[in-house]
């Protein structure tokens, strides 16, 4: 998989004369597989036109907070909302001043306002620009409150001194990125997801199964990708395409993912349930297609699955378990109901009575709930949502 795969950039280029280089640096981040749109402010047009770097992105250039056009396109809060990782390359000592201070008069520093993606700053300055107690001081606040710097490099700068200010070369820039997202935290561990429906057969044609599209465990299997763990997705029948680092098993009812999972329980550190699996199925299968001419009424006798969750969590006392909840009323007390009845180590319930989460749409909005606390996720992505769900994870199994 490339470093960046459905990773969302945007890298805010400021008015600085290493601003050519930033076409090298989105070409490097389209190679390594990311969607990158660019951020310009008035002054950066003074060193690169518009028109190299969105022919070199292959998106619109974003540079104006007040224009109509551009927001009814993508707003600032939609833009800040898309981005995984925010650049900005170079960044001179005014916007750094700018960012510090938190000021919002144009796009660049509404953006950072805006996001919760992680940001990374590449100065580039003279170096006495660079040195200045002001400068210092901005730069020591950023870092402080975890926006992550790189750079600046020595050497001679365009006005001829000698010493801190040049921005890092764009290679540097996007593999120092690159290591630092994809830190590999999970990297040696082993997690089995479930995702997506189960169907029931009836007969031939028809069966029992319920809304469940697998984006959301789809989702997490990526995530986890990307944090390096090893990961077997035992996926109900869905429309989606699972990226080719995960070991894909494909099933269709109940008892084929209890089969299945607990053939991968032996060698899993962590397992987490995410599937719509079917409570009930059809005590007896038809082989034949049931006539709708033989009876005005057909009745259907149904027994109870096992509960797949319940069975990992007594059976692999040593993997960390976990569920999700999906629940319509009571949502947080429900949860902690099958937290502690199923004897998790953590439950995470999404509210399916509201439609725009949980099943069938792209995002999601959960509490992640152990013995210990809840955990509030607002609404985001799956993929988002997913990667802070195997963050915490790890934090609690280290
Ligand atoms: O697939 P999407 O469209 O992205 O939607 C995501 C989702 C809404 C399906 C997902 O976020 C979610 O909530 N998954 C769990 C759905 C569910 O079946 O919840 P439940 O509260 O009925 O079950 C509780 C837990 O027991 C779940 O982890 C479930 O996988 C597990 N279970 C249930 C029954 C059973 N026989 N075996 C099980 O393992």
């Amino acid at each position: 998989m490339l470093s960046f795969s459905k990773k969302n950039i945007i890298l805010c280029v400021t008015g600085g004369i290493a601003a050519y280089k930033s076409a090298e640096i989105i070409r490097l981040f389209k190679k390594d597989g990311a969607d990158v749109r660019v951020v310009m402010t008035e002054s950066a047009k003074e060193f690169i036109t518009p028109l190299t770097l969105q022919a070199v992105s292959g998106n619109q250039i974003h540079d104006s907070l007040l224009d109509a056009d551009a927001e009814s396109a993508m707003g600032h809060i939609e833009l800040a909302k898309w981005a995984d990782i925010i650049l900005i390359a170079p960044c001179t000592a005014e916007s750094l001043s700018k960012i510090t201070h938190g000021r919002a008069d144009d796009l660049m520093g509404a953006l950072i306002l805006a996001t919760n993606a992680d940001v990374y700053i590449a100065p580039a300055m003279n170096m006495n620009m660079w040195l200045d107690k002001t400068t210092q001081d901005n730069y020591k606040i950023l870092s402080e409150r975890g926006l992550s710097f790189i750079g600046p490099a020595e050497g001679e700068q365009a006005c001829g001194d000698i010493g801190p200010g040049r921005m890092v070369e764009p290679n540097e820039i996007v593999s120092l990125i690159s290591s630092s997202t994809n830190r590999g935290i999970l990297s040696g561990l082993t997690i089995t997801i479930t995702a997506g429906p189960t169907r029931e057969q009836i007969d031939p044609v028809r069966f029992i199964s319920n809304n469940s599209s697998g984006k959301m465990g789809y989702a997490i299997a990526e995530a986890a990708i990307e944090l390096g763990a090893n990961v077997n997705l035992v996926s109900g029948p869905v429309s989606l395409h699972a990226d080719k680092a995960i070991n894909i098993s494909n099933i269709n009812s109940a008892d084929e993912m209890l089969e299945s999972v607990m053939s991968f329980m032996d060698e899993s550190n962590i397992f987490i349930g995410c599937a719509a699996v079917s409570d009930f199925s059809p005590v007896d299968y038809i082989d034949t297609k049931i006539k709708k001419e033989d009876s005005e009424q057909l009745d259907i006798q149904l027994k109870k699955n096992k509960d797949i969750l319940s069975l990992v969590a007594e059976h692999f006392k040593n993997s960390y378990v976990v569920g999700f909840a999906a629940e319509t009323s009571n949502v947080e007390e429900n949860a902690k109901n099958k937290l502690n009845s199923k004897n998790l180590n953590m439950i995470i319930s999404n509210d399916v009575s509201d439609q725009s989460i949980g099943f069938d749409v792209d995002e999601n909005e959960v509490n992640v709930i152990t013995k210990n606390e809840t955990i509030f996720l607002k609404r985001d992505k799956k993929i988002r949502i997913a990667r802070q769900i195997l963050k915490i994870i790890h934090s609690n199994i280290n």
